[in-house]
């Protein structure tokens, strides 16, 4: 059994979801901030809170979890892993503390923390990924995003250091912050959910990945396009269009490989975990065309342009990278359960299938709900019509409690078997 001890990825997943929740909760009282120019002290705090205290911790667990099954192989350190979990815990709350203030100084120092929490991910996972000889798109998906993390942390204490001495910036910081946030966004979120999917859909889908060469095709041209992005993004240079055009290229061959693998799968209907999932990845539609008119010398800078970056922003992390990860966490969350409640006693004693852990019914909900308050919030933030915000996100936290009612709904399970019908 390759998996470590369930309650390694379990910490990360759960101090994610707690971040994914009070971020919610405190945009449910400020929903103003949704609408507003992305770049305060507030909102680059909040960014952070969602980017790394969530989605950061969530794909960490993540990695720990999976990239052993993946590859069947042991993880090479699970006491480092649990020094990067300590790493995050205390790193992430200063540095999004110091944000609040604007006191980039400590931002840097928590920010170190932080760093050292992925600098031992990274360590961790390359000395996994040495133990096994055939690289497969998995293992080139999570290697180069848990690189272009490693190098989002890394511009991400420039900026910081930045702050404090700007004789060191080269750049406009503007640009060198946009850079930051595709280096994070796409490289690493995005590109992850591309590597993952190609051993996550067939495997709970009874399918099979249709084309090697394809899916290693799609990852080439995406890391391709993140360095080429985050150069001429830097720059100011209109070639960014260019690797925008790569970018999509690259989605494109990924979306190609997802519906072959979709139609060759060998299990009937989908289950809400998989539509949510799946879902997600539409959403890459919408989003890849706002950041294509944002990167276009055809649209003036100005009130418009400022919004629909908000829009972008708001699409990309809440919803293609958030929806992707809630998804995944559906169907994993009981597979962690059942394993811990119910293998022991499988063959001995009547035990449910891992889909009849969930609720159906909250699940369906949350998905429908959640995704028409995404899209009302994109489109209240690209409007700038600020009246729209707290109705949008707050059919946005309906679905994101649902969701939560349905983990809550499986982990009844965690603390002792439940009585199966006969
Ligand atoms: C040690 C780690 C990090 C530090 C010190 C850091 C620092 C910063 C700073 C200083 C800014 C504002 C830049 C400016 O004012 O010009 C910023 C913005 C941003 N960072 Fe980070 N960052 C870190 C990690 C990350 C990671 C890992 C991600 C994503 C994966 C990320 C995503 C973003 C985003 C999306 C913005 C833009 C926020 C906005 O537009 O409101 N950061 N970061």
């Amino acid at each position: 059994m390759h998996a470590p001890d369930v309650t390694l990825p379990l910490r990360f997943m759960l101090f994610g979801m707690a971040c994914l929740l009070s971020a919610g909760a405190y945009l449910l009282f400020h929903p103003a901030l949704l609408v507003q120019y992305h770049y305060s002290p507030q909102i680059v705090a909040l960014t952070h809170w969602v980017v790394l205290g969530f989605i950061v911790s969530v794909v960490s667990g993540a990695v720990y979890q999976l990239t052993p099954v993946a590859l069947e192989t042991r993880i090479h350190s699970e006491r480092l892993a649990r020094i990067h979990f300590l790493c995050q815990v205390v790193g992430v709350p200063g540095m999004v503390a110091m944000f609040w203030v604007w006191n980039l100084k400590q931002v840097g120092h928590f920010g170190s923390i932080f760093g050292l929490g992925v600098g031992l991910l990274a360590y961790n996972l390359y000395r996994t990924l040495k133990q096994v000889e055939r690289r497969t798109p998995v293992s080139f998906g999570i290697g180069s995003a848990v690189t272009w993390l490693t190098l989002t942390m890394l511009v991400g204490l420039f900026l910081a250091s930045a702050k404090c001495w700007p004789q060191i910036n080269l750049w406009p910081p503007m640009s060198e912050m946009h850079a930051h946030a595709h280096l994070g966004i796409l490289g690493c979120f995005i590109t992850l959910i591309v590597g993952v999917s190609y051993r996550l859909v067939p495997m709970f889908t009874l399918g099979t990945l249709c084309s090697e060469r394809r899916a290693f095709a799609s990852l080439i041209l995406l890391n391709t396009a993140v360095a080429g992005l985050v150069v001429t993004i830097t720059l100011g240079s209109s070639w960014k269009l260019l690797f925008a055009g790569v970018a999509l290229v690259g989605l494109g061959l990924f979306g190609a490989e997802m519906r072959a693998i979709l139609k060759a799968r060998r299990r009937g209907p989908l289950d809400w975990g998989l539509r949510s999932f799946l879902a997600a990845l539409c959403l890459l539609a919408p989003t890849a065309a706002i950041g294509l008119a944002l990167g276009s010398p055809w649209l003036p800078a100005g009130e418009f342009s400022a919004q629909l970056e908000g829009a972008y922003g708001i699409l990309a992390l809440f919803g293609v990278v958030t929806l992707a990860i809630l998804g995944m966490m559906q169907k994993i969350l009981p597979f962690l359960v059942w394993f811990r409640t119910y293998a022991p006693v499988a063959g001995k004693a009547p035990v449910p299938g891992l889909s009849d852990m969930s609720c159906q019914g909250l699940q369906a909900a949350g998905l429908l709900a959640y995704i028409a308050g995404i899209l009302a919030t994109a489109t209240a933030a690209a409007l700038g019509r600020e009246e729209w915000a707290a109705p949008a996100w707050g059919i946005t936290s309906i679905g994101v409690a649902c969701f939560v009612g349905n983990a809550l709904w499986v982990l009844r399970h965690w603390t002792r078997a439940l009585p199966q019908a006969r």
